[in-house]
């Protein structure tokens, strides 16, 4: 092809198929989500303005995403699924788009070059909806009867802002929420700032520290606000439904004791803000540890704090690489839940393995192995969480506990605030005790079926 005059290549490159290796991809390469993420650019930060109105349930946004391009682009794909959008720029020019169900296909006016930073500016509106996920399970912008539960796992960041909505691209947050006065809206990381006028309130929130799109929420709804600094130091926003506040408080009042707890245990408290959002959402059916401030559905059970809690620092300070390994999410905020028992004078771990162990073959525990789920449909079911733990306590009884808390710890320290693979873990597991522990991990998370001795 070298004999192609110049012109004629370059006029080939702008006209389409040529122009493929400019393009940055529609999916980060997740076997179980493909279209989730997209590549060719990294988000750095995330500027959300919303404005929500619980009574229509009309959402007006405007996300300014400030990225780095990993290669030379002519167009980028964000997810962004539903809402209306109503123009984009790309620095201060406007860019044109389309649509391709998820994907939103941004071409700038000006090719990217590899490297550069750029600002994307989007501007929508219309009625969010959750996505219904493999699962069957809704996540994503959840309308309730006075406000919004917002959860993105895995899938629902798209609902309610064009991200790129993989737990690879991990970036800072600022969130400014409007909602009518008596409402609060409650998003991620510490309060900057609130500001009645005209019979609406302005909630800003920062999330400074790095966060996959999933853990980013903006819930609202009629809460009571409690506001407080822990002896530790850490500042605390916990927003409850008055309808759950009865429930709830015995549980919520241990917060600083259970953060303070994990923190002797796994290490420092990875984030600079704290708390909770209890909220009543009862189709929802699940909690999740959204970073700095976990959203329950309902008044949480003390064993779900502890758990929301634990993925702090493991799932939200130590993301994900890919869904496949979500059992180092799980597993892990389980195993804490078992931990927590056994040094506050309940079930040890070793009861809590043996319980489980006796399940028969038939059992839903062992229904495939934690580190290969198969598909999404299957990523939060009862081997990644119970079989996912029950893998960790034979790690624990291997290396010994002195070694198995080291690890934690390296773990969390090692990877705060960035990623980890379960290939990572193994390695540092062995690393750490010394011993050759492939066939133990591969038993427990690779094989299926009940292993055949406990
Ligand atoms: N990660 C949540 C937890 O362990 C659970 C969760 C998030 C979930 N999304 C879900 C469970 C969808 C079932 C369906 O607390
Ligand atoms: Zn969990």
């Amino acid at each position: 092809m070298a004999t192609i005059p110049v012109a004629v290549a370059a006029l080939l490159a702008a006209a389409g198929p040529a122009a493929a290796g400019t393009s940055g991809s529609t999916g980060a390469g997740d076997p179980y989500f493909p279209l989730a993420g997209n590549g060719g650019y990294d988000v750095r930060h995330y500027d959300l303005t919303l404005g929500y109105d619980p009574d229509s349930r009309h959402l007006d946004g405007k996300a300014v995403i400030t990225a780095r391009a990993t290669q030379r682009l002519t167009r980028f794909d964000l997810d962004f699924k539903g809402l209306k959008v109503t123009g984009i720029t790309v620095g201060h020019t406007k860019a044109d788009f389309r649509r391709d169900g998820q994907e939103l296909v941004v071409t700038p006016r000006h090719t990217l070059h590899k490297h550069q930073e750029f600002r994307v500016t989007v501007t929508y509106q219309g009625t969010p909806k959750p996505v219904t996920d493999p699962d069957g399970s809704l996540d994503g912008w959840i309308p309730t009867d006075d406000g919004a539960f917002v959860a993105g796992e895995p899938q629902g960041a798209m609902t309610w802002f064009p991200a790129n909505n993989h737990p690879k691209d991990k970036a800072s947050y600022d969130f400014t929420v409007t909602v009518p006065k008596g409402t609060t809206a409650v998003a991620n990381g510490v309060l900057r700032g609130q500001r009645t006028s005209h019979g609406h309130t302005t909630f800003r929130w920062r999330a400074a520290e790095p966060m996959a799109a999933y853990l980013a929420t903006a819930t609202i709804g009629k809460f009571k606000v409690e506001q407080y600094t822990t002896p530790d130091g850490l500042k605390v926003y916990n927003a409850v439904d008055p309808r759950e506040a009865t429930a709830a408080a015995p549980v919520l009042k241990k917060l600083p004791s259970v953060l303070a707890w994990e923190s002797s245990v796994f290490g420092p408290y990875p984030f600079k803000g704290a708390g909770s959002v209890v909220d009543r959402a009862p189709q929802v059916g699940y909690a999740l540890e959204t970073q700095t401030r976990p959203l329950y559905d309902r008044a949480p059970s003390l064993g779900t704090l502890v758990h929301e809690s634990a993925h702090q620092w493991f799932g939200d300070s130590v993301s994900l690489t890919t869904w496949k390994d979500i059992w180092l999410n799980e597993g892990f905020a389980t195993y804490a839940e078992w931990l927590y028992t056994e040094q506050h004078g309940g079930k040890t771990a070793q009861q809590n393995f043996d319980a489980l162990y006796a399940s028969p073959a038939d059992s839903d525990v062992w229904a495939f192995p934690p580190a290969n789920p198969g598909s999404g449909a299957h990523i939060f079911e009862t081997p990644v969480y119970s079989r996912g733990a029950m893998a960790l306590h034979k790690l624990r009884t291997a290396v010994g506990d002195k070694t198995f808390f080291d690890i934690l710890r390296t773990w969390a320290a090692d990877h705060h605030d960035g990623h980890g693979t379960t290939a990572q873990f193994i390695h540092l597991s062995q690393r750490l005790s010394g011993k050759d522990l492939h066939a133990l991990f591969h038993t427990w998370l690779d094989t299926s079926g009940k292993p055949a001795s406990p």
